[in-house]
C-alpha cells in the first residue's frame, strides 16, 4: 500500500511536470487540478508513513519540498483560472516549472538514494 501510493504520487508529479513543461495546464485543466488535489493527499500519506527512520536532513528538505509544491499548485490553479493574461501566465508557468523540477528532484532523492 505504502509503495503503491508512493508510485502513484510519482506518476501524478510527473504528469504535473509534463503539463507545465509543454504548456498544457489550461488545456488539461481538470486533470491538473485533480492531480494537484491527489498530490496533496498522497503527499500527506507519504509524509506520515516515511517519517519513521528518516535520514539526516529529511524533515528540513521535505519541509522545503512541501512549500515549493504549494507554490507549484497555487500557480497551476491561477493559470487554470485563465484570468491573468498571457504575459503573467507565461511568467507563472516558468516559476512553477522551476519549483516543480526541484520538488521532483528532492522527492526522488529522499525516496531512492538517501535511504
Ligand atoms: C507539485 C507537487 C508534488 C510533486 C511534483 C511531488 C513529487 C514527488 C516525487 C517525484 C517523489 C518521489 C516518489 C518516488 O520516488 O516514488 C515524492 C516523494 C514524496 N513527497 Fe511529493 N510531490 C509533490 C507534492 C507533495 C506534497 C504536497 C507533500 C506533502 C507533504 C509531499 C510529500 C512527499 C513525501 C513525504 C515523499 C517521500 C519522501 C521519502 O521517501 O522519504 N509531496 N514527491
Amino acid at each position: 500500500m505504502t509503495n503503491v501510493l508512493l508510485h502513484l504520487h510519482l506518476a501524478l508529479g510527473a504528469f504535473l511536470l509534463l503539463a507545465l513543461a509543454i504548456d498544457k495546464v489550461k488545456a488539461w485543466r481538470l486533470g491538473v487540478l485533480g492531480a494537484s488535489l491527489a498530490l496533496v493527499i498522497t503527499g500527506a500519506f507519504n509524509f506520515m508513513t516515511r517519517m519513521t527512520g528518516a535520514p539526516a536532513g529529511w524533515h528540513a528538505f521535505i519541509g522545503i519540498k512541501l512549500l515549493l509544491a504549494l507554490h507549484v499548485i497555487a500557480m497551476c490553479v491561477m493559470i487554470a483560472r485563465g484570468t491573468g493574461g498571457a504575459e503573467k501566465e507565461a511568467r507563472w508557468r516558468k516559476g512553477a516549472l522551476g519549483s516543480c523540477a526541484l520538488v521532483v528532484v528532492i522527492g526522488l532523492y529522499f525516496s531512492n538514494f538517501a535511504r
